[in-house]
């Protein structure tokens, strides 16, 4: 099927402002073409420095940054130091979360819904604000916008069933067929139905610590095949969640009377994730555990370190709105403003 919308031409993003001394190196090292030297290894593994850092490397296997030679994804001294980013992440995850490899009952749990329950979806549907639900969705475009392909590195490394299963919940994220079905294309619509920017990485720099740590779990699990289990146990966490998720962020929506056009990515979702959620479970989980038993503890790593770094990031924007202040590093510019000012 052909896109109904005229192509647009492909450009990598701007490299972000540096947070500290280990982005400050690695986008040098970009921006200057020069090698990487060792990092130093003392960082807040959470923190926005190393977070950034390390985004900055992934972000290389996917659209690169402009001006930065494509050649770098492979640079043995930049692999280096992403190694050693990853280690210190890795290790504050698997000391976080607690171990366990009974995935049934992990599974069980994620599909229990608390009747009232804490994190940014449940506060939107109730009482959150047109800028709230705009702040939220462009801290979700650093994911959104490249929506399945963390998931899509995995499919190589899985077999039968479970792959076919995996590829099938995947080619529905990337439209079934029609351009304009992609996930990442509806999130896109919804960002110009919000008045945002749906220009590919263009809230890196406004993006907090928690924001990337979400994001990285997913390129990490996605670009190691030692991590396969862990990233089954990412999309299991994303498909069994996202259903009532989007059903209370298509309800803060229209309580706000925000435009139709943007009520769309998630109402896809609501539907779309009730199916993926029997599909993972079944099709995918169960075939690939019956291959490879010694998976189960790395899938469950996979719920539990994606529950942990979600809990963070609804923590922060709560925290902020609490307060009545920006969850981002600086405030969206503002539409009626912008608009009187034109
Ligand atoms: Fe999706
Ligand atoms: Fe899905």
């Amino acid at each position: 099927m052909l896109s109904r919308n005229p192509a647009r031409p492909v450009a990598a993003p701007p490299l972000p402002a540096p947070r500290g001394p280990l982005s400050a190196a690695v986008i040098t090292a970009l921006r200057e073409d020069r090698e990487a030297g060792a990092p130093t290894l003392d960082a807040d593994p959470y923190g926005a420095d190393l977070q950034l850092a390390l985004y900055c490397l992934y972000e290389l296997h996917y659209r690169g940054f402009a001006g930065v030679a494509d050649e770098r994804e492979w640079d043995p001294a930049l692999l280096t130091v992403r190694a050693a980013l990853e280690r210190l992440f890795t290790d504050a995850l698997r000391a976080d979360v607690e171990p366990s490899d009974d995935v049934g009952a992990e599974l069980d749990a994620l599909l229990v819904e608390p009747v009232e329950g804490q994190g940014p979806s449940w506060y939107l549907k109730k009482e959150g604000e047109p800028w709230q639900v705009r702040e939220y969705v462009a801290h979700r475009s650093l994911y959104h916008l490249k929506e399945a392909d963390p998931q899509a590195w995995v499919i190589a490394r899985l077999d039968g069933p479970a792959k076919a299963a995996l590829v099938t919940v995947e080619h529905d994220e990337y439209g079934a067929g029609d351009p304009d079905r992609m996930h990442a294309q509806l999130f896109a619509d919804m960002m110009r139905a919000l008045d945002l920017d749906d220009t590919y990485g263009a809230y890196l720099d406004a993006a907090p610590a928690e924001t990337l740590a979400e994001v990285n779990l997913m390129s990490l699990c996605g670009l190691h095949r030692r991590l396969r289990g862990a990233l089954i146990g990412q999309f299991a966490t994303v498909e069994l969640t996202s259903s009532p998720g989007s059903d209370r962020l298509v309800r803060a929506m229209r309580r706000l009377g925000l435009p139709e056009a943007a009520v769309e990515f998630y109402a896809e979702h609501v539907e779309a994730d009730a199916v993926h959620e029997q599909l993972v479970r079944r099709g995918v989980i169960a075939p690939l555990l019956a291959g490879e038993p010694a998976l189960a503890a790395d899938v469950v790593f996979g719920i539990r370190a994606s529950g942990f770094l979600a809990d963070r990031f609804g923590a922060h924007l709560l925290g902020c709105w609490a307060q009545d202040r920006t969850s981002l590093r600086h405030p969206l510019p503002d539409h009626a403003a912008r608009a009187s000012s034109a």
